[in-house]
């Protein structure tokens, strides 16, 4: 694709002539709309829990939409209807394909006003230094109007016409964990209508000269653990009182928190690789009128714990350590899980996308990167949670990356900003990631037809029970990676099945 690349070498010229802002360009923002302006007019959009404005941030991304010729839809899954999720699409040449999803979400974390040089929705543009301050500057403000500048740049000024579709998509309460949001959206019939292949979704600032990219994010376990004993009064020494066994416990658990610290100190082993264990509420005592009563011994107490693993971890070993070693009933402790999201895929596969040449949205994207002349560092596991995992857990390959290099980490701090010389050349950099990946066409494809003689390579394809649909999860049997028909798919199905067969499966890896 030779002519691409002549294309591409003009594309990156053209707009890196564009989009450096000079300080005499900062000076004439009010009176002309350019992408930092419009990154501004975001910002100033107060989407901050707990009451986001979620409608202003939508008609603002309508009207942006509007004037790119993206067709928009809003949908909604909260009963009361105050939780919009805006889906914007670019159709394809090749709507058979399987398509690229772009997302980010609407909402950010609180802030402190008194703790900021300048107020947080001010979008504030240091002339000096082109910094813009503004909670959800980094996160993830940025990366919704970046995708929007690269496609106005891909459509205006190249004449670009994807293969694949395109989606957008802007999604609520990503921050509060994401049920009214992205974790319904993908159990939609709206979802599965996308036919989605890929996915990107956010990522983190680097300090250095190198773009993050993280493949996986950390699982988080509420875990509580309790200890029953016999109550005593305050002078007594004894055996097995509720606090004492509770003390052991926690004993036991720092020191597991340690040695994995130490891990990480001794460069063994990076924060998001180890295990976790941080203490968060201690619970005893008895209440008193100024205080808690100190001559008895309670015969009950608690501890909360944060804790978060990465996809390595065998999350039933940790289950057995902690009813083995940090709770075990025969010190009369007991506990309690609560597990904040999904741990496997579809499939049982733990919830992570190949950063190897098995996936070939890896090698587009990481090629796409370079020849916008970026660097990414090596893959990494994120340290935290976002709605990636949702969509990792469909079995679609997912990759979390905001373009921000040379950058303090400032998500959820006082005084999040971004330069504005970064945000521009992250436009440049989509500009080149939404090229390739919507220009892939894939391996040879197999066309599924309906009914009972179905062949495709490991050609393992999410799809929900009831509609017809054909995966492993329905206990379909492959035979040397060819898969021969399929008993749940009767006569009595051949609606659904033809909506659902008709698609095109590529052979190998799992990836479409
Ligand atoms: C949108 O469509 C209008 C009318 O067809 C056209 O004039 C305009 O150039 C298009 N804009 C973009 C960004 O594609
Ligand atoms: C556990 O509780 C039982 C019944 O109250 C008691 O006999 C035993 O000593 C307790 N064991 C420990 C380790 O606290
Ligand atoms: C690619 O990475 C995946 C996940 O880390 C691994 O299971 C697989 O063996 C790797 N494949 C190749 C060809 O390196
Ligand atoms: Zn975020």
């Amino acid at each position: 694709m030779s002519n691409h690349r002549v294309l591409q070498a003009s594309v990156l010229f053209l707009s890196l002539s564009l989009l450096s802002a000079t300080p005499h360009q900062r000076e004439e923002e009010t009176t002309r709309s350019t992408p930092i302006t419009r990154f501004q007019q975001y910002l100033r959009i107060n989407t901050a829990h707990p009451t986001p404005d979620y409608s202003s941030a939508i008609s603002f991304l309508q009207s942006q939409s509007h004037s790119l010729n993206l067709t928009s839809q809003i949908l909604h899954f909260s009963p009361s209807k105050t939780k919009p999720l805006l889906l914007l699409t670019w159709p394809g040449s090749n709507p058979s394909l399987p398509s690229i999803l772009l997302n980010s979400h609407l909402d950010s974390v609180p802030a402190e006003p008194a703790k900021w040089s300048h107020p947080p929705f001010s979008a504030h543009h240091s002339p000096s230094d082109g910094k813009i301050f503004a909670r959800g500057a980094q996160d993830d403000k940025c990366i919704g109007l970046q995708y929007l500048e690269a496609i106005r740049i891909l459509k205006s000024e190249l004449g670009f016409e994807p293969i694949r579709t395109v989606h957008i998509s802007y999604v609520p309460d990503e921050e509060i964990g994401g049920f009214d949001g992205m974790m319904a959206f993908v159990e939609s019939k709206e979802f599965e209508d996308l036919n989605l292949g890929f996915m990107l979704d956010e990522g983190q600032a680097s300090v250095t000269d190198e773009y993050r990219v993280f493949y996986a994010d950390r699982s988080p376990w509420h875990v509580v653990i309790r200890a029953v004993g016999m109550p005593g009064h305050g002078s007594r020494m004894y055996d097995g009182s509720a606090m004492e066994n509770l003390m052991k416990s926690i004993e036991v658990m720092s020191r597991f928190r340690e040695n994995q610290l130490d891990l990480v100190k001794a460069g063994l082993a990076g924060f998001s690789d180890v295990v976790s264990v941080n203490p968060v509420y201690l619970k005893a005592g008895i209440p008193s009128s100024d205080g808690f009563v100190m001559n008895i011994q309670p015969s009950e107490a608690e501890a909360g714990f944060d804790i978060r693993f990465s996809p390595m971890t065998d999350p039933d070993l940790l289950k057995k350590k902690i009813a083995d070693e940090w709770a075990p009933a025969s010190r009369n402790m007991t506990f309690e899980i609560t597990e904040k999201g999904p741990l496997r895929d579809y499939l049982g596969r733990p919830l992570m996308t190949a950063t190897n040449d098995s996936n070939p949205w890896w090698s587009i994207f990481k090629e796409a990167v370079e020849e916008a002349g970026g660097k990414l560092s090596k893959p990494e596991i994120l340290a935290s949670t976002t709605d990636a995992r949702f969509i990792r857990q469909m079995g679609i390959p997912t990759l979390g990356f905001s373009p921000m290099k040379n950058t303090p980490i400032l998500l959820h701090d006082h005084n999040e900003f971004l330069k504005d010389t970064v945000y521009l050349e992250g436009i440049k950099v989509y500009v080149s990631i939404i090229k390739s990946l919507s220009s892939y066409e894939g391996p040879a494809s197999v066309q599924l037809s309906y009914g009972y003689s179905l062949k495709f390579k490991s050609g393992v394809r999410r799809g929900r029970v009831g509609h017809g649909s054909l995966g492993l999860e329905q206990g379909n049997k492959f035979v040397d990676g060819i898969k021969e028909g399929s008993s749940r798919v009767g006569p009595d199905q051949v609606k659904t099945c033809e909506t659902c067969c008709r698609r095109e499966y590529e052979p190998d890896s799992g990836v479409y």
